[in-house]
């Protein structure tokens, strides 16, 4: 097997891994030989090539505001989502829907040494991220007496341990037979000079996980479209581990999107200054697409309209709906997603005390299936009830903004239930308020169901 596996090497490029390869006693050289042989070596050719050693220069795209679906303004807003509403519950009653989870990334911001999801997040219960979606899909579950299948994406850097969580808190009360796990795929971290392919030990490739962009293959593989089709599902609503306020199955996103007909949506909300880090919908050559915050020129990122509000103003969450028939055209190869480069700092036995960035990894993106898509919707829900990820160790997007968020969408629930919410002088909570989504998913889940005489005078949980 050694002999077929390096001279595939060499005929890809890798002639310095081969040589490696060669060097290293019949056992060792066996166990790196079965990784290299699970990789798309024709695919990894093709991104050392265009990425690394000869990236050809790109012309800079004709980038323009995108169309969105407001929140609704005034009366005939109101009624639009009313219907889109209404026409999310009719899919998720008929059982059309399956959400998946995206947890396969490595939070290396974050810098917490489990899976993202293993994060404890609740202000008062310090229920883990896990466990926050797992109750929102339980609820949405229940509510509309359907099926709604979870399927979680993970890679081989979290997999084990994320299942071994999940087994050990029995689902969080989810059905076995509801909650399927698929790996995305992995591909080699590669010099950033050379493009060579670089080891984590003398007998392992360095490899990372491909983004969740790998999501269509990985579906594709795991066989899960297949499923998806057996069960009549045709719509996908797809979120990310780090976002609790995100509600799984939003029956307004999902009707939004199918009143739209469209093959992908996204769910935006406004973003707080030009400046935040957050990627834009936008129009790329006339297509709907995503422009990260790096590649929008500065101009255009500050760009005010003749109302002096931001022109790229709306930030996408990273949450999508898809329609099944697009995702299997994405995982067949028949519309593929481009990849990108990443710089990064990785300790390897080729290079095991690098100063600075060393290394490449391959990511595809999710949002790159937009512009491949034959009609999108972008519609956007306000920010304060959806939107509050757990991105940094400090800072913005950090544990105490995302805790802060939850807090104060519990109180404003709370009020608007008619419950008296004792507030600081900085307009916070005095107490730290939770509601499980088991108990209540909007405001209006909570009317009619608190006890009248409800006094917050001390931190308070509203569970099942
Ligand atoms: P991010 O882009 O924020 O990446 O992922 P991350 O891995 O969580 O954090 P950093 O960038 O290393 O600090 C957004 C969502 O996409 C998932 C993550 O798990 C998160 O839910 N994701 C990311 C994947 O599922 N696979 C990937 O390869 C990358």
């Amino acid at each position: 097997m050694s002999e077929a596996v390096t001279g595939a090497l060499e005929a890809a490029g890798q002639e310095r891994l081969a040589a490696s390869i060669r060097a290293l006693p019949a056992v060792p050289r066996d166990a790196i030989c079965r990784q290299v042989a699970s990789l798309d070596l024709t695919l990894v050719a093709r991104l050392v090539d265009e990425l690394v050693r000869a990236p050809v220069p790109t012309r800079p795209p004709v980038i323009g505001p995108a169309e969105v679906d407001h929140r609704p303004s005034d009366a005939a807003g109101v009624s639009r989502r009313r219907m889109a509403f209404e026409a999310g519950e009719q899919a998720l009653r008929e059982g059309r829907v399956a959400v998946v989870l995206l947890a396969g990334g490595q939070g290396t911001r974050l810098g917490f040494p489990h899976p993202k999801g293993m994060l404890p997040i609740g202000p008062v219960s310090d229920a883990t991220l896990f466990e926050v979606h797992a109750a929102g899909v339980g609820a949405t579950r229940r509510r509309y007496g359907s099926d709604l299948p979870l399927y979680l994406m993970t890679s081989h850097v979290n997999d084990a341990e994320t299942k071994d969580f999940l087994a050990r808190h029995m689902l969080f009360g989810l059905q076995p037979e509801s909650v399927t796990t698929f790996i995305q795929g992995m591909l080699p971290v590669v010099d950033h000079l050379t493009g060579d392919i670089l080891r984590s030990a003398p007998d392992r490739l360095a490899l990372s996980p491909d983004g969740h962009g790998g999501i269509f293959r990985a579906m594709g593989h795991a066989a899960i479209l297949g499923d998806l089709e057996e069960r009549g599902i045709d719509i996908i609503m797809t979120f990310q581990v780090d976002n609790p306020l995100m509600r799984p199955a939003d029956p307004e996103f999902i009707g939004a999107h199918l009143l739209a007909r469209a093959e992908m949506s996204t769910l935006v909300v406004a973003k707080t200054a030009a400046e935040e880090r957050m990627g834009v919908m936008a129009t790329v050559d006339g297509r709907t697409a995503l422009v990260e915050y790096t590649d929008l020129p500065p101009d255009l990122g500050g760009a005010l309209d003749d109302d002096g509000g931001l022109v790229y103003w709306a930030g996408s969450t990273g949450v999508h709906c898809l329609d099944r028939a697009f995702a299997t055209r994405l995982a067949t190869g028949r519309a593929a997603l481009p990849f990108h480069r990443s710089g990064k700092r990785v300790v390897a036995v080729d290079d095991p005390a690098p100063v600075g960035t060393n290394a490449v990894t391959f990511e595809a993106f999710m949002f790159d299936a937009l512009p491949l898509a034959v009609r999108t919707a972008t519609v956007e829900m306000a920010r304060e009830e959806r939107f509050a990820p757990v991105k940094n160790a400090e800072g913005p997007d950090s544990i105490a903004t995302c805790t802060a968020a939850m807090v104060a969408r519990a109180a404003r629930w709370l009020e608007q239930a008619g419950v008296a919410v004792p507030r600081a002088d900085d307009g916070t909570s005095t107490f730290p308020i939770e509601i499980d989504p088991r108990c209540a998913q909007s405001a209006g889940d909570l009317a009619g169901r608190l006890p009248s005489d409800l006094i917050v005078d001390g931190p308070l949980l509203l569970d099942r």
